[in-house]
């Protein structure tokens, strides 16, 4: 029986990493020792921004959700601004 409550997350470095979905992603990145660069941690600043499955998010406000698939590839957002 497929397990519902946890997920696979593939980190950029490709490590993988196991979480319980609701989890946070700045905790999930630190259980994998991968730094997510984070500022503000309201939401507002855009600093700690991933792409997760191609779409990006905000770590600092945003929870591992199982509509972002049954694994996760995680890359760090390029922004041309930066
Ligand atoms: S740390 Fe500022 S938006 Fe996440």
């Amino acid at each position: 029986m497929k397990d519902l409550s946890h997920i696979e997350l593939i980190w950029p470095d490709g490590k993988t990493t196991i979480e319980s979905l609701g989890s946070d992603w700045l905790n999930a990145a630190l259980n994998a020792n991968i730094e997510i660069p984070v500022g503000c941690l309201k939401g507002s600043c855009g600093a700690c921004e991933i792409d997760v499955n191609g779409r990006t998010i905000r770590a600092c406000i945003s929870k591992i959700d199982i509509q972002d698939g049954s694994k996760i590839n995680i890359d760090f957002t390029s922004d041309p601004y930066w």
